[in-house]
């Protein structure tokens, strides 16, 4: 099955088509319609019952336009970009390691030098548009909007946020009081993320405007072990690891062995597989594969990609990285703000104290109206690299503003002593799960989607991520029938389920329709049940609770006449029913045997 059988099923039944297609669209940007609405979300609110409910995460919300500082310091404006090469005969720009890979030349380190020499040499490379051999040399592209805020002169240079992580970091003070100065605990955020992506493909899975959900979990720099890793840990994964080869372990092994960097990263990714064979995901179609250190982003020092199978190769669907302290600490050097935490220690200690002392009578005339500013610079300068034979003997570096001032030896003296420390500052480290939410949904729909030898399409989805959870048919459209089947609509809307009504067209053609947008259940409404009710019948033309209907099973196609008044608990006992993927355990379990 290519992509695009589910293309066009998921622009006619309503799932999602590209935007703005009355004017000629424009690429990398689509429309959700109301399946494809309802399906993400479901996907979202299973995502927030992992983190918000289950671990008791902060669900935090944070705007997409952001001051450009924010990126100067969090380094997406010097690191974040792509290399983009334009074809010197039609004049079109495509992304350097795209036009490679699309040529079968395969680029295992993609700096400017290695991708030019490879398409400005190799024959074989050719334009994808236009066929041409000549290509410019490759450039790097920054990858975010730019935009203004405020008007004219008075504009201030923004950017769209290409990551939702930011807002986390930016508002850690906020985030450690609200749980009480301690760690760990983790901060999450569901939004759009912006990139603007040089040649952007493959429908859902490189947009310029997409969804995202990121968790960012404050830990110990120091102790990254994670409280509830003892329940995941027997959980066997499959990993693709940084050698090339392919393993098969339980994350306490991944863990033991070194190849995954703490229990924290495991836990999360352990966590990560549940949740996606909740969604259908198929779990022979599905892997872990760790980042080689050329291919790491700029903030992380481990990362596990989710890989999935689909018709366009192996796509990632959700990265989950060990930022270390890169990010806080960046804000906090540039902000000049405590993002940082204070550890009390169990009782104070002793410990061999260093500051730097100004002289304040030697800086004045020294360095007069900043002396102040120097003076402060001083106090807070880091004295612990001093050593003795230091003290007073050299210049001491520190930085006003965006200018380095040298400080003489006469003007501080360095103190050194014992004293009873209570507990020290530290930098928290960050692991970070962070899943794209449309490429879930590009994979749910294509794992799910099976077509018969006679074109007939079911989409197997499961129960928690079914648009349509059940669906209402009378059996013909009489009046009868159609009152009844309004009621047990009712009764099931009511009992909190996501129905749909139907008596459009013979009863096979509304069976297929819901097989293909992928609702478990149909309940029809027949003379049968209705009519041939008995004594606990309507009374006085009311209606009565003992008549029955049918309820249909998508995949086994078996029907099952269940009484009126049991409809409800039995569908509900039903859709809670989890899919089954013991399966892949079992045979992964084997052959570790
Ligand atoms: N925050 C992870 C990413 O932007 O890919």
């Amino acid at each position: 099955m290519g992509a695009d059988d589910l293309l066009s099923l998921a622009k006619r039944r309503g799932f999602f088509w590209p935007s703005y297609e009355i004017y000629g669209g424009t690429a990398g940007f689509y429309d959700y319609g109301p399946l494809g609405s309802r399906l993400k979300s479901n996907v979202e609110n299973i995502w927030r019952r992992y983190y918000v409910q289950e671990e008791g995460f902060f669900e935090i919300n944070c705007p997409a336009i952001t001051p450009e500082v924010v990126f100067e310091a969090s380094g997406h404006l010097a690191e974040f970009s792509d290399l983009m090469v334009q074809c010197k005969k039609c004049g079109q720009f495509f992304r350097a390691d795209h036009v490679l890979e699309e040529a079968g030349v395969e680029v295992s380190a993609a700096t400017a030098e290695v991708v030019g020499r490879l398409l400005l040499k190799e024959a074989g490379v050719k334009c994808p548009n236009c066929s041409n051999h000549q290509f410019g040399p490759p450039q790097p592209f920054n990858l975010m909007f730019g935009t203004m805020t405020g008007p004219g002169s008075a504009g201030r240079k923004s950017y769209m946020r290409p990551e939702t992580a930011q807002g986390m970091f930016l508002n850690f003070q906020a985030l450690l009081r609200h749980n009480r100065e301690r760690l760990p605990f983790g901060a999450v955020q569901l939004g759009r993320g912006y990139r603007n992506e040089i040649s952007p493909r493959q429908a859902l899975i490189r947009l310029r405007e997409f969804n995202m959900a990121e968790a960012e979990v404050f830990v110990h720099p120091e102790d990254k072990s994670w409280p509830r890793f003892e329940k995941v840990k027997d959980t066997v994964l499959r990993l693709l690891a940084q050698d090339g080869v392919e393993y098969k372990l339980t994350a306490g092994e991944a863990v033991e062995k070194g190849m995954m960097a703490n229990q924290a990263l495991a836990y999360f990714i352990v966590r990560t597989q549940d949740m996606f064979y909740e969604f259908g995901i198929d779990p022979e179609k599905f892997k872990f594969r760790q980042h080689r250190k050329d291919e790491m982003a700029h903030y992380a020092s481990d990362c596990w990609d989710g890989e999935a199978l689909t018709s366009l190769g192996w796509i990632e669907i959700v990265g989950i990285a060990d930022r270390g302290c890169f990010d806080l600490s960046a804000h906090i050097e540039r902000s000049g703000q405590d993002l940082d935490f204070f550890e009390a220690y169990d009782k104070p200690r002793e410990e061999q104290i260093a500051e730097v002392k100004p002289i304040h009578k030697v800086l004045g005339p020294m360095f007069r109206e900043k002396a102040k500013a120097v003076a402060q610079a001083l106090e807070s300068f880091d004295a612990t690299e001093l050593n003795t034979e230091d003290n007073n003997e050299k210049n001491l570096t520190i930085t006003l503003g965006n200018t380095e001032i040298s400080v003489p030896p006469e003007a501080y003296t360095v103190v050194r002593e014992l004293r009873k420390v209570s507990g020290r500052r530290l930098v928290p480290h960050v692991i970070e799960p962070s899943y794209g939410i449309d490429r879930i949904i590009f994979t749910i729909l294509e794992h799910a989607l099976e077509t018969g030898d006679d074109g007939y399409k079911t989409l197997k989805l499961t129960a928690p991520v079914a648009p349509i959870q059940v669906a209402i048919f009378p059996l013909i459209g009489k009046n009868v029938l159609v009152s009844k089947a309004r009621e047990v609509e009712e009764l099931l809307r009511v009992a909190n389920m996501a129905v749909a009504y139907d008596d459009g067209g013979s009863i096979g053609r509304r069976y297929a329709r819901m097989d293909e947008v992928g609702t478990p259940y149909c309940v029809t409404v027949d003379f049968e049940g209705v009519e041939g009710r008995t004594e606990q019948g309507s009374k006085n033309g009311e209606s009565s609770l003992a008549e029955s209907v049918t309820i249909r099973d998508r995949d086994s196609k078996k029907q099952t006449r269940v009484p009126i008044n049991e409809l409800a608990t039995t569908l509900k006992n039903y859709l809670k029913t989890p899919p089954d993927t013991s399966g892949w355990e079992k045979a992964t379990a084997a052959e570790k045997e």
